[in-house]
């Protein structure tokens, strides 16, 4: 990847441990301008602690990626930090409780759906708009094996990563259709 996000701005969501943490600490090494959000505050300014790197530079922002206003938010402070967005990684996501459908509160599917699906949406509706200002980006969202074949035992789970396959579908189909350069 060397050169290729240096000095891009770059959002990453559920940056606060796993896949998302992994990936700020690459963009770090990688000099790009990082926006950490997570709303695990702790985890989040850990990852900032460790991504800091001579030519980057890396900020958290706690943002509940469910609640529109929070991503409203998020979204201003890229503007307001960084002045632009080039790259977004959206990945926060959460299994929520185990059991088949039967199994399966309205509670935890509310929740399942609302963090890995809705939450990509509304960073997705936001990013895009963003991104066009400035020409184009990049946006990468994370769906799951769970998003391509069925299985057991969490069925909000595979709902959602199923939604964010189609949704990331979706908005690639209306990109390419415009002739932009997403
Ligand atoms: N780890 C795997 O094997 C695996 C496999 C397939 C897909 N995934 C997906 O990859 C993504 C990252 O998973 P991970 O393994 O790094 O998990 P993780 O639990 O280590 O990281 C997820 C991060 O998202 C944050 N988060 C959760 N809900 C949030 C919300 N509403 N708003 C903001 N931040 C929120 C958490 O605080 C956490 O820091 C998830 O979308 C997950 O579904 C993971």
């Amino acid at each position: 990847m060397a050169g290729r996000v240096e000095n891009k701005v770059a959002l990453i969501t559920g940056g606060g441990s796993g896949i998302g943490r992994a990936t700020a600490l690459l963009f770090g090494r990688e000099d790009a301008k990082v926006l950490v959000a997570d709303y695990n505050a702790e985890g989040g300014e850990r990852t900032v602690k460790r991504s800091r790197s001579p030519g980057g530079t890396a900020i958290f922002h706690a943002a509940d990626v469910s609640n529109p206003q929070d991503v409203d938010t998020l979204m201003h402070k890229v503007v307001e930090t960084y002045g632009r967005l080039d790259c977004a990684f959206n990945n926060a996501g959460i299994e929520g409780q185990m059991g088949d459908t039967p199994e399966c509160s309205l509670e935890n599917w509310n929740r399942v759906i609302a963090i890995n699906l809705t939450g990509v949406f509304l960073c997705m509706k936001y990013e895009i708009p963003l991104m066009l200002k400035h020409g184009g980006g990049s946006i990468v969202n994370t769906a799951s094996a769970a998003g391509l074949v069925g299985g057991i035992g969490a069925p909000a789970y595979f709902a959602a990563k199923h939604g964010v396959a189609g949704l990331t579908k979706a908005a690639g189909t209306r990109i390419r259709a415009e002739g932009d350069s997403c």
